[in-house]
């Protein structure tokens, strides 16, 4: 099959969470770049409509969605509003992400834990299994990516309850795949490694961020359309046998040892 078929996603419906920053307007571009219809789900509604009014531009497909992936109720209202638009949701980019409050462990509030913790984790949880119902009950194959990171892999200090969380969204992607494998739903993740979006800039800005970025194998920071490849792949037909599994796309960073 010519790689154009095989990556081929006309026919296919994406909702894109965080699609109002960062690496969730690239995911959205790189699906309805390749043929989805793309609901683009975030708080900042403006955002999203501009980024809508951008894709339509180019000929795609894409509605704007405004929910908090923590609150269940906008969650079924998005899926709905997704499906009314285009039909049942079959590729679903759980990307939404907070950064913790850098600090110590012995430091991090109830109320810093939990908040990391309902959208990093809870949400990506929910968001799945909500999407995988949908599926299932439509009898339709789907794809579902979680983005983790590198720190679901290693840690830093002044990041646990991030990296609590990344962790688990890899042990999520298993636990998933293996119940969903069967009725044609596969689930995969991203670890990405660092880009700098609003999640980071100012950390990876700075003198610290610099020091990290030296440690790279590949010398660079994350760049928009470093993680099309692994998106495609994991979303599309060229993924078909493909669950469980997490891809790391972080210029070898994971691999490296420190000095
Ligand atoms: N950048 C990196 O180096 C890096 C590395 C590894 C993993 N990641 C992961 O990649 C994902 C995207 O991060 P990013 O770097 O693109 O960060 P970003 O630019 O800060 O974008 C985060 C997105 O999440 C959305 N979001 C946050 N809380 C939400 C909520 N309660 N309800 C709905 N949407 C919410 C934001 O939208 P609104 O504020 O408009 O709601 C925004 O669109 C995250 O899961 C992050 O952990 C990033």
């Amino acid at each position: 099959m010519k790689a154009s078929e095989l990556f081929d996603l006309k026919d296919r419906v994406a909702l894109v969470t965080g699609a109002s920053s960062g690496l969730g307007i690239q995911f959205a571009k790189a699906l309805a770049d390749n043929g989805a219809a793309v609901a683009l789900v975030a708080r900042r509604a403006d955002r999203l409509a501009a980024l809508k009014d951008e894709i339509a531009a180019k000929g795609g497909r894409a509605i704007a969605i405004e929910a908090d992936v923590t609150d269940r109720a906008a969650m079924a209202r998005a899926f709905d509003e997704a499906e009314k638009a285009f039909g049942t949701v079959t590729i679903l980019v759980n990307n939404a992400g907070v950064a913790q409050k850098a600090m110590r462990a012995t430091d991090v509030s109830a109320e810093e834990w939990r908040r990391v913790l309902s959208v990093d984790l809870d949400a990506v949880f929910y968001w799945a299994q909500e999407a995988a119902r949908r599926m299932v009950a439509a009898g339709k194959q789907g794809a579902i990516v979680n983005i983790a990171s590198v720190l679901g892999f290693g840690v830093s200090k002044g990041t646990a309850a991030y990296a609590v969380a990344k962790a688990a969204v890899v042990q999520t992607t298993k636990a998933l795949a293996i119940e969903l494998a069967f009725k044609g739903v596969r689930v995969n993740a991203i670890a990405p490694g660092w880009f700098v979006t609003e999640i980071n800039d100012t950390y990876l800005n700075s003198e610290a961020g610099l020091a990290l970025k030296r440690d790279i194998p590949m010398g660079r920071f994350g760049e928009a359309g470093d993680l099309d490849g692994a998106l495609l792949l994991l979303a599309s037909e060229a993924g078909r046998y493909i669950t469980g599994a997490t891809i790391v796309v972080d210029g070898g960073q994971v691999i490296g040892l420190k000095g």
